[in-house]
């Protein structure tokens, strides 16, 4: 279909050149910035975290999960399954902006507690590596950004709250177990709901990021 092809080229042109911007206005106060250049700023924030989310997740899986973990233990639902999500990319763009920021939002801020914890619990497993603290310290630092990131949109959106309860997580007594079988399978179920949480905010900042600045005519994955 050559008119899609077109705009398909047109909207890789302009991904290009706000990249391009966005290099200029990285150092800006958020407050000058363009609605354009605040959705760059947070999925540039939201991409690196669910890509260091998956690292983390990869190399505990390679060094430490356990195939008798299906049999003998039962997985728990993620803190956050609470919060509504569309699953579909059909439902994503049936989705309001409003509720899917809000959905973003709430997500993001439930896990600035369990990313503490998880943090502080990768040297407690065995032979843990200096790689994964990098990346679990700089996942904690990112989410952070992503959330003041996420409240300047927010508030320039004029999205109201009811209220600002967000999902506990009660994750951590069997993180901090002195059982290394529940220490290990509580590690990886965070890290397991760390990469799904990230990958759907960053799925619906991307999305949202087409929408408001090329009017949904871009590709994005
Ligand atoms: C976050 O989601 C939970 C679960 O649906 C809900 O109870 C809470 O009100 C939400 N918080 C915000 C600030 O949207
Ligand atoms: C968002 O608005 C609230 C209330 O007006 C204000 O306290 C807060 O500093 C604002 N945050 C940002 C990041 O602009």
């Amino acid at each position: 279909m050559p008119a899609q092809t077109t705009i398909t080229r047109v909207c890789m042109l302009l991904l290009v050149s706000t990249l391009l911007l966005w290099k200029d206005v990285a150092s800006k106060p958020s407050g000058l910035l363009s609605i354009e250049a605040l959705y760059n700023r947070v999925v540039d924030h939201s991409h690196t975290t669910y890509v260091l989310a998956a690292d983390i997740y990869s190399e505990f899986d390679l060094n430490f999960f356990k195939r008798s973990w299906f049999t003998d233990r039962t997985l728990s639902l993620c803190h956050t399954a609470s919060i509504y999500t569309p699953d579909t990319r059909e439902e994503v763009h049936n989705t309001k902006t409003e509720d899917l920021l809000k959905a973003i939002n709430n997500i993001t801020h439930a896990w600035e507690e369990p990313l503490k914890h998880l943090l502080s619990a990768v040297p407690t497993l065995p032979g843990s590596s200096e790689n994964m603290l990098k990346s679990a310290n700089a996942v904690k630092e990112r989410n952070h950004v992503l959330l003041e990131g996420l409240e300047t949109i927010l508030n320039r959106t004029q999205v109201e709250f009811e209220d600002d309860t967000y999902p506990d997580w009660s994750g951590q007594s069997d993180l901090e177990s002195s059982d290394e079988e529940t220490r290990l399978f509580a590690f990886f179920n965070l890290c397991r709901c760390l990469k799904r949480d990230t990958h759907k905010v960053d799925t619906y900042l991307k999305v949202l990021r087409c929408r408001v600045a090329f009017k949904n005519e871009c590709i994005y994955f």
